[in-house]
């Protein structure tokens, strides 16, 4: 977890005015793309959680590289929740907010048997309207969230009341 998060001091990108004026956006790309960074960044999000779930899920579309890479990496399953109208099969749908106006987020009704123990990851925990909405999703679909997992929150964004109750460990809170 300490390389992890010398690895995001160093090389996440913070940006000012994007994408409108006045936001200061910190762009985790240089980090994913760094071979050590990504690999300690993957290891620190999982090794909490190790031995408490069976499937990871990651919400479209940052949420997938780190989901894929913690599910191969724990040999686990992975499951997708993805932006509204894209999986072809029966699926739940949770809306949630955004700064203007609302999303979709979708998981197929039948990818994971009931009871099945899910980690969540996402890159970015904002104001936490994401992932409250997978969470909804996998307990919809009958799976356990064991917790959330994510590489940056934004601490200000109060994102947390979204998830109470549930166990959220982020590796860097700025
Ligand atoms: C970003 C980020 C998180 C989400 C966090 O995704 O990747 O998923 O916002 O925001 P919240 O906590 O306020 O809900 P975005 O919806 O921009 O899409 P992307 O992952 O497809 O780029
Ligand atoms: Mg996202």
């Amino acid at each position: 977890t300490d390389t992890a998060r010398s690895a995001l001091d160093r090389l996440t990108a913070v940006v000012p005015d994007f994408p409108s004026p006045g936001i200061l956006f910190r762009d985790l790309t240089p980090v994913f793309s760094d071979a050590v960074a990504f690999r300690a960044v993957v290891d620190a999000l999982a090794e909490p959680f190790a031995g408490t779930f069976d499937a990871v899920a990651g919400v479209e579309a940052r949420g997938f590289l780190l989901a894929a890479a913690v599910a191969y990496a724990t040999g686990t399953g992975v499951v997708t929740v993805r932006k509204a109208g894209k999986l072809p099969r029966a699926v739940h749908r949770e809306s949630y907010d955004l700064e203007y106006g609302q999303a979709a987020l979708e998981i197929h009704q039948s990818d994971l048997p009931a009871g099945t123990r899910v980690l969540v990851l996402d890159d970015v925990l904002a104001t936490g309207g994401t992932l409250a909405a997978a969470c909804a999703l996998l307990e919809r679909a009958e799976a356990t969230v064991v917790g959330c997992a994510v590489v940056l929150e934004l601490g200000a964004l109060g994102g947390r009341q979204l998830l109470a109750g549930r166990t959220v460990r982020a590796l860097d809170i700025v």
